[in-house]
């Protein structure tokens, strides 16, 4: 089978296009045939070799899609052939076939697509469990959203709307205003250099925002703190962005919340996880959740899809198609 393997940390040009064997079906696995993998930051970074240092190059890069099962190992319940199904946090999903954990798992209903299910594995579940478990937002609150027009952004932005938030989007190029708009993000401010706090105090009349979700580097740290107002949440969740290096906590603004958001600490059981999936699904069943795919690769051109998303030109979720 074809796989998008990194031979060693580096640039896109790590990256190659090759012949891989077959999986085999272990104990507790099914193996899938991918029908699309999602592209994540997340795969960049460990490209560049900020995780999975642990595991010996050649590797298969890609942690999430959605494809159907072809075969079921020992031990596996509530998974059959011809199952739909999709997955996160799965090594090695940027292939045309995976062979994955059944607690990886979850059942994908009729009603949404292979491409949509995988847009919204990995993306979804983080936006979800921030709006909801790192800051439930209540009704009247304002968020300030970084890179608003990303996979991220547009799913956090529509699930805050859901839950009666409103929704303050930095974006850096006014070519993904509309994509943000069209999320729901009742305003807009365009910044590159970590120059919003200003703009943000005089959207609330000078009161600051009750959650700031940032994911987006160290040049937005300071003015993601500035744009809170008192007792207000910090959600930063960027770790191949980077951070803000060692903070002093007697320097922070008093009385906030500071915290590191993974959905995977919360999630951590495989029925919290399809769970979680589900509440996806139904959103986009009744249509509360659009998911926006900014753009479709080929597998084989997985280094175009890295490149694209590294020169921040893209907005939404970006799928790589075996
Ligand atoms: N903690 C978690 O559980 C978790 C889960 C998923 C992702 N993440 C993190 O979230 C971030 C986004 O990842 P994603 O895979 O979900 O992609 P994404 O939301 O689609 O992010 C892409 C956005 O990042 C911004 N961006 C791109 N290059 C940038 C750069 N050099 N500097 C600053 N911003 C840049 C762009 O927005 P603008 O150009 O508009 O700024 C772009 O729209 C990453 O840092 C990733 O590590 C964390």
């Amino acid at each position: 089978m074809k796989a998008v393997v990194m031979k060693k940390v580096g640039g896109i040009d790590v990256m190659e296009f090759v012949d891989r064997p077959e999986p085999v079906v272990m104990p507790g696995h099914a193996v899938v045939e991918v029908a699309a993998a999602g592209v994540n930051f997340m795969d960049i970074g460990v490209r560049q070799g900020m995780a999975w240092t642990e595991m010996a190059n050649p590797k298969i890069l890609g942690v999430e899609g959605a494809g159907r099962v072809l075969s079921v190992g020992y031990g596996v319940d509530g998974f059959a052939v011809g199952d739909r199904v999709a997955w996160v946090y799965a090594p090695g999903s940027y292939a045309e076939r995976h062979s994955i954990l059944a607690d990886s798992l979850v059942r994908i209903p009729d009603a949404v697509d292979d491409h949509t299910a995988a847009a919204v594995m990995m993306q979804g579940l983080t936006a979800s469990h921030f709006a909801t478990d790192f800051y439930p937002v209540r009704p009247g609150d304002i968020a300030l959203v970084h890179a608003a027009a990303g996979g991220v952004g547009l799913l956090l932005t529509q699930i805050i709307k859901l839950r009666g938030g409103r929704v303050i989007g930095r974006v850096s190029s006014e070519d993904k205003i509309a994509a943000a708009k069209e999320a729901g993000a009742d305003h807009l401010i365009v910044d590159t250099e970590g120059q919003f706090a200003e703009d943000v105090l005089h959207l609330t009349g000078g009161e600051g925002v009750n959650v700031v979700y940032d994911g987006s580097g160290p040049k937005t740290f300071q003015g993601s703190l500035d744009s809170l107002r008192r007792s207000g949440t910090f959600c930063w969740y960027g770790p191949v962005l980077g951070g803000p290096g060692p903070l002093d906590i007697m320097n922070l603004p008093k009385s906030i919340k500071i915290g590191y958001a993974t959905f995977f600490d919360h999630i951590h059981t495989p029925e919290l996880f399809r769970a979680r999936v589900h509440r996806l699904f139904g959103w986009i069943e009744d249509g509360s959740l659009k998911i926006n795919i900014g753009g479709t690769y080929a597998l084989a051109s997985a280094q175009h899809a890295h490149a694209d998303m590294e020169s921040r030109v893209t907005t939404g979720k970006l799928l790589l198609i075996p």
